[in-house]
């Protein structure tokens, strides 16, 4: 569906025919094995296990500093585990060469906890510098892709505007469209309605749903709102910062029913103790 299509990406190429490429009829694209997470000596969370499929939403939930930012860090290869593997397909990203993880980095989109436009370029420029920086693309046709990604937003005729002429929403969509100037695979959101009004909040759900439904990717999200939660996560895992492990993963409506972990269900019921007889909408949206 664009310009970029034909850069080489291997979309489609991965997981194939592996021991993990297939659990329950659909296709592993992520799978985290033992993962230990540490800072120096200190460890933040071990024994991290989980797969994620392809096409797949899946949040990464928890307390304030219990580590999910770092797990985002660890997924795109920016800190590495003191034990463990992370897999995409069939390629073991956290042994990979650095050449081949650079390849594998180029499928990856990321939308930071900070957001991370450049304030002295355009939105256009902002989008358009990693396509100069990995595809022989013309500057009109990087133009072009710039202007296709911000339609895709909502931010059609915002091409020439600096980010600190729009508001903190544009911000975090044109951020999005930054993230997916490459048509990346695996789309991973850093709290990506933080600072948002409930109304914003909702409407970038909607977005991700659609981008999802448009493009395929498999989209990773860090988040602690739980309507955000509730309303697009397929899976989500929950790491417990009293066991330094996760502490449930699974569907949150179905966790929600039936998942006993205490840290689990005061998350999931905004602290509300004997979580027994809260009704799903009224967590979701109360
Ligand atoms: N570069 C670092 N060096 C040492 N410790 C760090 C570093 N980055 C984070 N930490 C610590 O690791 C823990 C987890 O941090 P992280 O940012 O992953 O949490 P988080 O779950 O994303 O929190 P929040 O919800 O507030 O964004 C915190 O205790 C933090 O102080
Ligand atoms: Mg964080």
């Amino acid at each position: 569906m664009s310009l970029v299509s034909d850069l080489g990406h291997s979309r489609g190429q991965a997981a194939t025919g592996t021991t993990f490429a297939v659990a329950g009829g659909r296709e592993v694209h992520i799978r985290v094995r033992n993962l230990t997470m540490a800072y120096g000596d200190f460890v933040l969370m071990r024994d991290l296990d989980f797969t994620v499929q392809r096409g797949e939403i899946f949040v990464i939930m928890g307390g304030s500093g219990c580590g999910k930012s770092t797990l985002l860090r660890h997924l795109i290869g920016l800190n590495e585990p003191a034990a463990g593997e992370i897999w995409y397909g069939d390629e073991n990203f956290t042994k990979a060469a650095p050449a081949t993880r650079e390849l594998m980095l180029r499928r990856f989109g990321v939308l930071y906890q900070s957001g991370g436009l450049w304030s002295s370029m355009t939105l256009a420029e902002n989008i358009g510098l990693p396509l100069g920086e990995f595809t022989d693309l013309t500057p009109a046709q990087i133009r072009e892709v710039a202007t296709l990604k911000l339609s895709l937003v909502g931010l059609k005729g915002f091409e020439d505007y600096y980010p600190s002429q729009i508001s903190g929403g544009m911000q975090k969509r044109a951020g999005l469209a930054r993230a997916m100037a490459l048509d990346p695979e695996v789309l991973f959101f850093d709290e990506p309605s933080a600072g948002l009004d409930p109304v914003s909040s909702c409407l970038l759900d909607e977005l991700i749903l659609e981008l999802r439904a448009s493009l395929g990717s498999t989209i990773v999200i860090v988040t602690h709102e739980l309507a955000s939660i509730f309303a697009i996560a397929d899976n989500c895992i929950y790491l417990d910062t009293e066991t330094r492990t996760m502490g449930a993963l699974g569907n949150p409506h179905e966790l929600l029913k039936s998942c006993t972990n205490p840290g689990v269900r005061r998350f999931l019921t905004r602290g509300r103790e004997g979580a027994e007889g809260v009704r799903e909408g009224e967590t979701a949206h109360g």
